[in-house]
C-alpha cells in the first residue's frame, strides 16, 4: 500500500490577523505539500484556527463580543488569507468545533483511564477584583533582580532572569492594577514525568527533530521532566472538563488535538475516510509531519507525542521547525509597522513575490531569516522577473509572433545539449525540496534559467529569424522546453505563475512525477503554443516600500518600549490582549509641540476617490468607505464623518488621505488610512484635492 502522508501547520490563534511571520510557516508547508502532490504522493494538508484561552476571551469581551462570535470573525478572515496566498490546505477547521470537543474528551478519558492524570492542589496568583486567576503574563511588577519596572510575572525582559510571579516587587494585575493575592485551587496534571524514557528515545530517532533542537530539549530531562498542568479555572474560553466544575482544558491540550479534529471534519465532509482514526489510529501507516516555529517545539516534541502515546494514538513521525522572520533586520513589531498583515500585503502585491522570496531564503533549520525590503525587491526582480520571466517572454513572444506559434521537432545541437544538461539537474532540485533546502532548489532553478538565457544570447534567434526561420524556431523551441521545465520545478513555489506559464506554452502542466521519465524534447512539439503575456511585473521600489509605511506619529527612538510585543510571540497563549487603538482625535490637549520638517515629510498624503460608503453598525459617527488611491485594490477606510455626511453624499467624492498610517481596527473593521477634514465649531468638511486622479501626491 502506498504510504499516506498527513502534513500540518501550527494553528494560528484566532486573536489577530495572519501576518507575514505566520506566512513563513504556511508558505513553507504549502511548498512541501505541493511538491509531494506533484510527485504523485498521497498527501493531506490540514490546518485550523486555535480559538481557546484567556487572551481570546478577554479580547472578545473588550469588543463586546461573545468569544464564539469573536473567533468566528477571525475564522473567515484567516480562511480567506489562506486561499488568497494559495495555501492549499485540504481543510481549514477550528478548535472550537464538535469534532475537537469529541477528541479532547476522548483523549482525556484515555489519559485518566491509564492513570496519567493526577489531581493536585496548587496555589496561584488571583485577582480579587477581576475574580480570576492570573496567568504569569497578566502580572506586572518590578524585577527582583535588576529592578526594571513593568516586567511580566515569568521573566524579566531587561535582564533575562526567570522567576515566579510572587518574586516580583509590587506585583499588579495587568488588567486592573490591583495587587494580586494567592489562592488555592485543584488542578489536573498529566504525568509527563512517567514518559521520560519514551521521549528520550523519540528524540534520538533519526529524522524526528532537528538534532540541534533535540539536544536543547535534553535540558528538560536534566532538570527532571515536570508534570504538565492541563486544567484552567473559569472564567476561561475552552472546553469544560468532564466530571469537573468550572474547570476547562488548557488551550495547549486541545490545540494539537485540532489536527485530529480537522482530519475528522475532512473525512466527514468529503467521505474520503471513515474517520480521523484511519490516519491517527494506532496501526495507521501514515507519516505525520508537523511544521512549526521554534517557539512551540516543546509542546509538539514532548507533550504531544506523550499524550498521543498514552491515548493509544499514532504520533508524529517528523517535526519540521523553522526560525522566525525578522523585518529589515529587526524583530517584527507593531510600533515599527513591520507586523504586516497578510491582507495589507495582498492589498499591495501579488502573493507569488513573497512565496518566491521565502523559498529563496528558507533552509531546513530553525535559524531566523530576514525580509529586507531591498533584498526582496532586488532578488525577485533579478531572479524571477529578469531571469525566468524574461526567458519565457523572449522565447514565447518570438515563437508566437513571426513563427506562428509552431514548435520545431527536436534535433541534435547545442539546444538539445542545453535541455539535457537541465534535465540532469532535476534530482538536485527534487532532493532539495524533499529536505526543505528550498534555497538550494531555487539556486539550481535560477542557474538553469541563466544557462538558457545565455544560450539565446549566443544563438541570437532574433537575428536568425530573418535569414533562417527554421533555425530560429529550433533554438526557441529548445528554450521553450526549458521554460516548461522551469514551470514544473517552480510549481510548488509559485503555482499561480506556473499555471499561466503552461497555458502560454499550450501544454498540460508538467509534474515532478512526469519529470522522472523526461527526455529531450520535453514539449510535444506538434502542438501549437498559446498566447504569451507578461508573467509578473517588476517590483517597483515605491510599491514595495509601501508595505512598511514609516510611522509618523511615533519616531522609534523616543518611544517607550511597548509591552506585550516582544514576548507575545514566545508564549502567545498567555499574552495579554493588545492595547486597544486610540480613538480618532484622542490626546489632542494643549498646543502640539513643533516638529521637524523631516517628521512631516514622513506623512504620505494622496488624493483618493470614494467608491462606496456605508454606515457602521453600532457606531453613529463612523462611515466605512471604499477608497480608490490608484493602487492595485481600493482600500477600506473607516472615517468619523458620519455626523456630517451621509453615505450618498460622499460616494464619488474626491478626498485627501493619509496613506501611510498603520492599519487599525475600528468596530472590528480594519481601516487603512485617514481622511483629512477641516473643522470649525463642530462643523466638519472634507478637504478636496480638486479633480486630481486617485494616487496623486498631495504636498
Ligand atoms: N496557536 C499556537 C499553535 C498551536 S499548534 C497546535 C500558536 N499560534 S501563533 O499564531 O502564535 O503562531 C502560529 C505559527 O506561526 C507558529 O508555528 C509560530 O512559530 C509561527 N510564527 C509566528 N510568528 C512568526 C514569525 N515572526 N516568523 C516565523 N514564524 C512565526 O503558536
Ligand atoms: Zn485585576
Amino acid at each position: 500500500m502506498a504510504e499516506k502522508i498527513l502534513v500540518t501547520s501550527a494553528l494560528p490563534y484566532a486573536n489577530g490577523p495572519i501576518h507575514i511571520g505566520h506566512l513563513v510557516e504556511y508558505i513553507q508547508t504549502d511548498i512541501y505539500v505541493r511538491f509531494l502532490r506533484s510527485c504523485g504522493k498521497d498527501v493531506l494538508y490540514f490546518c485550523a484556527d486555535d480559538t481557546h484561552g484567556t487572551p481570546i476571551e478577554l479580547n472578545a469581551a473588550k469588543q463586546g463580543l461573545k468569544p464564539e462570535e469573536f473567533v468566528a470573525r477571525f475564522y473567515e478572515l484567516h480562511k480567506k488569507d489562506f486561499e488568497d496566498f494559495g495555501i492549499s490546505v485540504d481543510w481549514f477547521h477550528s478548535t472550537h468545533s464538535p469534532e475537537n470537543r469529541h477528541y479532547s474528551e476522548y483523549i482525556y478519558g484515555q489519559l485518566q483511564a491509564k492513570g496519567d492524570i493526577e489531581r493536585r492542589d496548587i496555589e496561584q496568583t488571583y485577582c480579587e477584583r477581576d475574580k480570576r486567576f492570573l496567568p504569569d503574563r497578566f502580572i506586572r511588577g518590578t524585577c527582583p533582580n535588576c529592578k526594571a519596572p513593568e516586567q511580566y510575572g515569568d521573566a524579566c525582559e531587561k535582564c533575562g532572569k526567570a522567576y515566579s510571579p510572587t518574586d516580583l516587587i509590587e506585583p499588579k494585575c495587568a488588567l486592573c492594577g490591583t495587587p494580586p493575592v494567592r489562592k488555592h485551587s485543584a488542578h489536573l496534571f498529566f504525568k509527563l514525568s512517567r514518559h521520560e524514557a519514551f521521549l528520550r528515545e523519540l528524540l534520538k530517532r533519526p529524522g524526528f527533530l532537528h538534532p540541534g533542537l533535540a539536544t536543547q530539549l535534553q535540558s528538560f530531562f536534566e532538570k527532571g521532566l515536570a508534570d504538565w498542568d492541563i486544567s484552567r479555572d473559569g472564567p476561561y474560553f475552552g472546553f469544560a472538563i468532564p466530571g469537573e466544575t468550572d474547570k476547562y482544558f488548557y488551550v495547549w491540550l486541545d490545540a494539537p488535538i485540532g489536527y485530529i479534529a480537522t482530519t475528522e471534519k475532512w473525512a466527514k465532509e468529503t467521505g474520503r475516510a471513515r474517520s480521523a482514526l484511519d490516519y491517527w489510529g494506532p496501526d495507521s501507516p501514515t507519516r505525520i509531519v508537523h511544521f512549526i516555529g521554534k517557539d512551540i517545539v516543546y509542546f509538539h516534541a514532548l507533550f504531544w507525542p506523550a499524550v498521543l502515546k498514552v491515548a493509544g494514538l499514532h504520533g508524529p513521525s517528523e517535526i519540521k521547525v523553522h526560525g522566525h522572520l525578522t523585518v529589515n533586520g529587526e524583530k517584527m513589531s507593531k510600533s515599527r509597522g513591520t507586523l504586516v498583515s497578510a491582507r495589507a500585503y495582498l492589498d499591495i502585491l501579488e502573493p507569488s513575490y513573497l512565496r518566491y522570496f521565502y523559498a529563496a531564503s528558507l533552509g531546513p533549520g530553525p535559524e531566523d531569516f530576514d525580509l529586507s525590503l531591498k533584498d526582496f525587491r532586488l532578488r525577485v526582480n533579478g531572479e524571477l522577473v529578469n531571469n525566468v520571466g524574461n526567458l519565457a517572454n523572449r522565447a514565447l513572444t518570438m515563437l508566437a509572433g513571426p513563427l506562428e506559434k509552431r514548435l520545431a521537432p527536436g534535433r541534435e545541437g547545442p539546444g538539445k545539449a542545453l535541455v539535457e544538461a537541465a534535465l540532469a539537474r532535476i534530482p538536485e532540485v527534487r532532493e532539495a525540496f524533499e529536505r526543505l533546502e528550498y534555497r538550494n532548489a531555487i539556486k539550481v532553478i535560477v542557474e538553469i534559467a541563466q544557462a538558457a538565457n545565455g544560450f539565446l544570447q549566443a544563438q541570437a534567434p532574433w537575428a536568425k529569424v530573418k535569414t533562417d526561420a527554421e533555425a530560429a524556431r529550433a533554438d526557441l523551441s529548445d528554450a521553450a522546453d526549458i521554460v516548461a521545465l522551469l514551470g514544473a520545478l517552480l510549481s510548488p513555489v509559485i503555482p499561480r505563475v506556473t499555471e499561466k506559464l503552461f497555458a502560454q506554452l499550450g501544454a498540460p502542466p508538467l509534474t515532478f512525477a512526469a519529470l522522472e521519465k523526461a527526455r529531450y524534447p520535453l514539449l510535444d512539439r506538434s502542438r501549437p503554443i498559446g498566447t504569451p503575456e507578461p508573467l509578473l511585473p517588476r517590483l517597483e521600489e515605491e510599491r514595495v516600500n509601501a508595505l512598511i509605511p514609516p510611522s509618523p506619529e511615533q519616531p522609534a527612538a523616543k518611544e517607550a518600549p511597548k509591552k506585550g510585543e516582544k514576548k507575545a510571540e514566545k508564549k502567545p497563549a498567555e499574552a495579554p490582549a493588545p492595547t486597544p487603538q486610540a480613538s480618532p482625535g484622542a490626546g489632542a490637549g494643549g498646543a502640539p509641540a513643533d516638529i521637524e520638517y523631516d517628521d512631516f515629510a514622513k506623512v504620505s498624503l494622496r488624493a483618493g476617490k470614494i467608491l462606496a460608503a456605508e454606515k457602521v453598525a453600532g457606531a453613529d459617527k463612523l462611515l466605512k468607505l471604499t477608497v480608490d488611491l490608484g493602487e492595485a485594490a481600493p482600500r477600506t477606510i473607516v472615517s468619523g464623518i458620519a455626523l456630517a455626511y451621509t453615505p450618498e453624499q460622499v460616494s464619488g467624492r474626491r478626498v485627501v488621505v493619509v496613506t501611510n498610517l498603520k492599519p487599525r481596527k475600528l468596530k472590528g473593521i480594519e481601516s487603512r488610512g485617514m481622511l483629512l477634514t477641516a473643522e470649525h465649531q463642530g462643523n466638519l468638511s472634507l478637504l478636496d484635492p480638486g479633480d486630481m486622479p486617485p494616487g496623486s501626491v498631495v504636498k
